[in-house]
């Protein structure tokens, strides 16, 4: 089994597998952000977070098309900025010629529009996966009223809500309720809005001799949650997919739940 095969999956409606590690690209740019990328994929991501307000689809189309990896080996994301509302088709467009690609794996709204547009613009993102730009779509920073607004009006459900989401932002209920509504929870900024140095997260690292980073990584997987993480640096990069040498007991995972204000 290769390193990459075994990284955890999630389902998502279609048939599509989202990988539950995702690198993220966000500053990620240019020469070092392309070395970053290659960094991961070598390290065995096989999914990568891009946005068009990122700046970088090409540098991630570039990437891809240099890699040995097959086109369907790589789970690729972007994402529609809300400013572009409206605009989606040329939008999507432009990201896929960036990408060098015909579909993305995932195409999320970044933020929610103005009230008016949240049911035209899912709408749009319903018709371009019927067409098969995008394999799945679905949504990010959006409340779970806002999910219910486009179940409402549509029958369906985003694939996807794409938040912040660290020890600190824990919450039973929203999880329960992404649950209840079939909606994968994709987690962003994992270590940015976390104190590696809580003795919490040090003395649980120590016990598996892993990271504390990784014990936050490790925190994302045991609750169903895909952890979405950017690192320039190729040892962080290699340490960030480590996650399944180990896992946490319940007592443990509990503990972390617990660090929420
Ligand atoms: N949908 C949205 O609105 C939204 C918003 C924000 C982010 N995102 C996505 O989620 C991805 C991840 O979030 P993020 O980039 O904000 O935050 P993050 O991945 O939690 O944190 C990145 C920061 O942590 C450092 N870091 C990485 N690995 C580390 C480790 N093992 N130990 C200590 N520090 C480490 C990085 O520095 P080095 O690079 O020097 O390692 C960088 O400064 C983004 O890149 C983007 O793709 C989406």
């Amino acid at each position: 089994m290769t390193e990459a095969a075994a990284v955890p999956a999630v389902d998502l409606p279609g048939g599509v597998t989202m990988p539950m590690i995702g690198f993220g690209t966000w500053l990620l740019r240019g020469k070092a952000g392309r070395e970053a990328m290659r960094a991961a994929l070598g390290a065995g991501y096989r999914h990568i977070d891009t946005a068009t307000m990122y700046g970088n689809e090409a540098d991630v189309g570039h990437v891809l098309a240099s890699s040995e990896l097959a086109r369907d080996e790589v789970f690729v994301t972007t994402k529609l900025p809300s400013g572009k509302a409206g605009r989606e088709r040329a939008t999507l467009a432009a990201s896929l010629r960036a990408l060098g690609t015909d579909y993305v794996d995932l195409w999320l709204v970044h933020w929610p529009p103005p009230d008016r547009m949240l049911i035209p613009v899912w709408r749009e993102f319903l018709a371009l996966r019927d067409e098969g730009r995008a394999r799945a779509v679905g949504v990010s920073n959006y409340s779970l009223a806002q999910v219910d607004r486009l179940i409402k009006a549509t029958g369906q459900a985003p694939a996807v809500n794409q938040i912040t989401w660290s020890p600190g932002r824990y919450s039973a209920a929203l999880l329960a309720g992404h649950r209840e509504r079939g909606v994968a929870v994709e987690g962003y900024s994992p270590l940015k809005r976390t104190n590696l140095a809580n003795p919490v997260l040090t003395k649980i690292a120590d016990a598996h001799g892993a990271t504390a980073a990784q014990v936050v990584l490790r925190w994302d997987l045991e609750h169903g949650v895909t952890a979405l993480v950017k690192s320039a640096n190729p040892e962080r990069i290699v340490a960030n997919i480590d996650l399944l040498r180990f896992s946490l007991s319940s007592g443990e995972v509990a503990e972390i739940d617990a660090l929420a204000r």
